[in-house]
């Protein structure tokens, strides 16, 4: 039936731990013996999965250590998924059964790819609070400064008078009368992602080394923030997601996130594409017909090399009984399987690399640091990077969204809606594209904080204030009606010091009226702004573009015929 709906790939066993060793050291592969044969005769190419995502109990009763710790000090229960902790305990176990795995099945011609782990980081899973982890928090500081003096000076941990006497007394952030200090909040973060991905690497390693020539990728939600998702596409050079439409904000949500994919290392597969209603969201809407073949078609048109969906058939058991599959609980084609067949003869030989002009810079450490301290409650660093991207895609241009110290000087114009910790490299490559005649924008609260969180000193945005002709002198969570032109500013907003060019003030009738929005000086921008109405203008006035009568994200059956002739168009 696979090879009927024109199937190409399909990914098996990413949680099947249990199922072939159902105790130690007893293994059943058999069936999975069977499964690769049965794919591989009809000449299907698999992606195999690692199982670490989800540890079988009787490991979980047999090392209760290799399970994470929550904020409260009590274990991880098993039950579920994703309830372990990134300690070499389950590393060993990891590496085992990896090793077998790999050694069964890593020569076999069918298994062109492999998956590592599933979404490290969902359920909140990143961080644990284990004696281990705590442990290994401490020396992770102590990589980083040289005396516990030097990190109590970048953290400012005088504030509350919480200096710490030494690197021992440094705690993981348990629960505390109120706030923690956002540096530490933000230390945690960091090596909590930089461990996670550290524990995938030596998966890849034993990939690597016994069943070589194949691709390696791990999928991610990319809607999750645990672990940084650039670190992990640079793992293999592949970006693999799960690209679930319901679970996003709107389509322009769905396009960001695959924009987020295909910039993070060039090449960008769809591990789990939604393939009708599914059951995790608050409502889980019906799919309407030909929503699931829209849905392929905006994945094809960002860019995507592999498209999979999730899941197969539906399942009679387990916690995703309500999550369709391409096929019924039945095992009866469902209405996915038709689209599906229909997409396979629509995207036969189709490929397309969008020529992109424009990027928007995007990364973790931002947005880690914006949540943690986001200055009203609710504000999410996602939403401010996407009334950007949304008012560009509107404009109608192609926007790569890529990690904020790579090469920048390739492209007409970047944007950086939230471009917030300063670094010496982020720095460098802003002047490279500043001298190369790229416009640059910056949003509000840009180039505001050090890397460890603490406001900068001086004048901002940092080390470009004389460029700019200008300096932020109020940086507001806005509640009252504020304006740029007719339109409202948004939940944030930045008041520029008069000077450079003033593109843009504030109106409405407040204390703000008059005071400069937007500031140019060169190829340089700053903006105070953050709607994406604001957005809008300002990159309409800057760029001469108008906004696109037909956009292509949509969610309307005519899609199709736009797509279909926006493909016949570029080929
Ligand atoms: C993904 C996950 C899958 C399945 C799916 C349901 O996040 O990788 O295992 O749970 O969601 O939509
Ligand atoms: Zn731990």
């Amino acid at each position: 039936m696979m090879v009927d709906a024109g199937l190409q790939y399909v990914r098996i066993g990413e949680f099947a731990w249990s199922s072939y060793e159902p105790g130690r050291g007893r293994f059943t592969w058999e069936w999975l013996d069977r499964v690769v044969d049965i794919l591989a005769d009809a000449g299907l190419e698999i992606i195999l999965g690692t199982p670490t995502a989800t540890p079988p109990t009787w490991l979980a009763i047999e090392r209760p250590e290799i399970l994470g710790v929550g904020p409260d000090g009590r274990r991880r229960a098993y039950g579920s998924r994703r309830h372990t902790c990134p300690a070499p305990p389950y590393r060993e176990e990891s590496a085992r059964i990896v090793e077998l795995l790999v050694e069964r099945y890593g020569s076999h011609q069918a298994i062109t790819a492999w998956q590592v782990d599933n979404e490290p980081g969902n359920h909140d899973s990143a961080r644990c609070w284990c004696d281990r982890c705590q442990e290994a928090f401490i020396a992770w500081l102590a990589s980083r400064f040289d005396t516990i003096g030097e990190l109590n000076e970048a953290w400012g941990t005088a504030f509350w008078s919480q200096t710490y006497p030494s690197f021992g007394a440094v705690r993981l952030p348990i629960p505390t009368m109120t706030a923690h200090n956002p540096a530490l909040l933000l230390a945690h973060r960091r090596f909590a992602s930089q461990r996670a991905v550290a524990a995938l690497t030596e998966q890849y390693d034993i990939i690597r080394h016994g069943s070589p020539g194949r691709d390696i990728t791990t999928n991610v939600y990319l809607g999750d923030l645990d672990v940084d998702a650039h670190a992990l596409a640079a793992l293999g050079g592949i970006s693999s997601f799960d690209n679930y439409p319901h679970g996003k904000s709107g389509p322009m949500d769905t396009a960001f996130t695959l924009d987020l994919a295909t910039g993070a290392a060039g090449r960008a597969w769809v591990m789990e594409q939604q393939p009708g209603p599914i059951n995790w969201t608050p409502t889980n809407p019906p799919v309407p017909p030909n929503q699931v073949r829209v849905w392929a078609w905006q994945a094809a048109l960002h860019g995507i090399e592999r498209l999979l969906f999730f899941r197969w058939r539906a399942a009679r058991h387990g916690q995703e009984q309500y999550h369709s599959g391409l096929l019924r609980h039945d095992g009866t084609p469902d209405r996915g399987f038709d689209e599906v067949h229909q997409l396979a003869t629509e995207l036969a030989g189709f490929s397309i690399r969008p020529d992109k002009s424009v990027a928007l810079l995007y990364s973790y450490e931002d947005a880690w640091a914006l949540e943690i301290d986001p200055h009203r409650a609710g504000l999410r660093h996602a939403d401010l990077v996407l009334a950007a991207y949304t008012a560009a895609r509107r404009l109608g241009f192609e926007v790569d969204v890529v990690a904020p110290n790579g090469r920048l000087s390739g492209y007409d114009l970047v944007v950086a809606p939230a471009l917030h910790l300063v670094t010496a490299e982020r720095i460098a490559s802003i002047d490279s594209a500043l001298r190369a005649g790229t416009t640059v924008v910056l949003g509000p609260r840009s180039l505001m904080k050090d890397a460890e969180d603490a406001w900068w000193p001086h004048p901002t945005p940092a080390h470009l204030t004389e460029r700019l002709g200008s300096r932020v002198v109020e940086s507001l969570s806005q509640t009252m009606d504020v304006t740029v032109g007719a339109t409202p500013a948004g939940p944030w907003t930045d008041v520029l010091s008069e000077g450079g060019e003033v593109l843009a003030r504030y109106g409405g009738g407040t204390y703000l009226d008059g005071a400069p929005a937007a500031v140019r000086n060169g190829p340089l921008v700053y903006f105070g702004a953050s709607s994406e109405a604001a957005w809008l203008d300002l990159l309409a006035h800057l760029t001469g573009a108008a906004p696109h009568p037909a956009h292509l994200e949509v969610f309307s059956e005519q899609i199709i015929d736009h797509a279909a002739l926006q493909v016949s168009d570029r080929r």
